[in-house]
């Protein structure tokens, strides 16, 4: 009975957050995208009178000399910049914190995210720290606590899978308590984003699809959630289409740049759904995996995808069904019921093609308990998923992660 009134509560209040998302005016970054596009942004950060930029990126970027273009660019504009190259994957409070002394130590005035989500997302609190420096990274969790804007912000994301070129989210890392927590304003989404194809070209196979599978699982999560509109549903059906058509060619071919550009334009359109309409449980459970184990975001979304899937198929037969028609592996004249099946198949195939375990190998039975709370605190009441879980459904899915 109880329970019963809790899950009305939650559909209350998803439906609230589903018409306040409708109305409120989600900005939409400005596109730089296409080969060498990079090279583009310096010009268009001197129009707007921007001198001193923190380029928030990681060692492994910088060894790869990847931000070379665009420090070469933006010295030609006149524009000094001072890198900050701490970010870890995963990013955490620490890492914030370094990179804002470092912005307010050389009077910057502006900031870019060069790299994945972790670089990207880095850079938003980085930037909500020092336009806030009053309001702790803690405090800044849920949504809307960003409470002054960022400064002028611009991203160049180098995976395509999160999507956060396009988002107000940000996921940060608490090390002490092992907790990823994310936090969601309007205010970090970046004025810019270069979507730049010959960047990812150097993105190795098993980053290749574990983003994507991150991309994929951004546009199911939106689609089957209950928080969809006409805009996050076409974009999550575009996402997905030109997911199923690139990332296996973009894992085997590194170098093929028209699939390294739909993959990057299927993480924004995935990452433009759902923003809008939400994440479900396979994020809320995939945040635990890599509070608690440092578990890459991508790896985990996609090993936990199909779990969930199952979990809800028959809740989400139809929209399920509407993705394989979109995706282009199946056709009307099929039952939902063997759509939605043949679509969870295909997440299943893709996995396994590209080398994707189905368990979790740093997973240990004694974490159960403390994961699936984590992950149903999380979820509860903001996901506007299909089918609502119980602590005990939670932990019987998550011991089906087990090695
Ligand atoms: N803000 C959002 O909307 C959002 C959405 C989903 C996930 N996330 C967060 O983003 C983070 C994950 O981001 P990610 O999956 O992009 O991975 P990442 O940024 O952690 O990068 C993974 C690794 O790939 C390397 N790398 C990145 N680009 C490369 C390139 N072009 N060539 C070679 N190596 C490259 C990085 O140096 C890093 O070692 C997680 O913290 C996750 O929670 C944020
Ligand atoms: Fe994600």
């Amino acid at each position: 009975m109880i329970w019963t009134l809790k899950k009305r509560m939650y559909r209350i209040q998803q439906r609230t957050m589903k018409t306040v998302s409708g109305v409120i005016p989600f900005p939409v970054p400005m596109l730089l995208s296409g080969a060498g596009s990079v090279e583009n942004l310096a010009e268009n950060i001197k129009v707007r009178c921007l001198k001193n930029v923190l380029v928030v990126t990681d060692k492994v970027l910088m060894d790869l000399k990847l931000p070379e273009s665009l420090l070469e660019s933006l010295h030609e504009h006149g524009i000094k910049y001072t890198i900050f190259d701490d970010v870890q994957p995963n990013p955490t409070i620490e890492n914030v914190e370094k990179g804002r002394t470092l912005y307010q130590k050389n009077k910057c005035d502006s900031i870019i995210g060069f790299g994945g989500g972790s670089a990207m997302d880095c850079a938003k609190i980085i930037g909500a720290r020092v336009s806030n420096p009053l309001i702790p990274v803690r405090w800044m969790k849920g949504l809307f606590r960003v409470i002054l804007p960022i400064p002028p912000f611009f991203c160049v994301p180098t995976t395509a899978g999160t999507g956060s070129e396009t988002t107000v989210a940000a996921v940060i890392t608490d090390p002490s308590t092992h907790e990823k927590f994310a936090i969601n304003d309007l205010k970090l989404i970046p004025k810019i984003a270069v979507l730049d194809p010959e960047l990812m070209v150097g993105l190795p196979p098993h980053i290749t699809s574990t983003t994507g599978m991150d991309a994929l699982t951004h546009a199911v999560e939106a689609y089957i959630g209950l928080n969809g509109s006409k805009f996050t549903d076409e974009n999550a059906k575009n996402a997905t289409r030109l997911i199923f058509e690139n990332l296996e060619k973009a894992y085997k071919t590194g170098s093929d740049l028209d699939a390294r550009t739909n993959m990057a334009l299927a993480s924004f359109y995935a990452g433009s759904a759902f923003t809008r309409a939400y994440v479900g449980y396979v994020h809320a459970i995939a945040h635990n995996m890599g509070g608690l184990y440092g578990v890459p975001h991508g790896l985990a979304n996609a090993v936990i995808l199909p779990y969930i899937l199952e979990f809800c198929r028959k809740e989400a037969e139809n929209k399920l069904a509407d993705l394989a028609v979109a995706g282009g592996i199946g056709t009307r004249k099929e039952t939902d019921e063997d759509l939605s099946v043949k679509f969870i198949e295909k997440i299943k195939s893709m996995n396994k093609n590209m080398k994707i375990p189905t368990y979790i190998k740093e997973l240990q039975e004694k974490d159960i308990p403390l994961i699936a709370k984590r992950a149903l605190d999380e979820a509860h009441p903001d996901y506007p998923v299909p089918r609502i879980m119980t602590l005990d459904e939670c932990e019987v899915l998550v011991a089906k992660l087990l090695p």
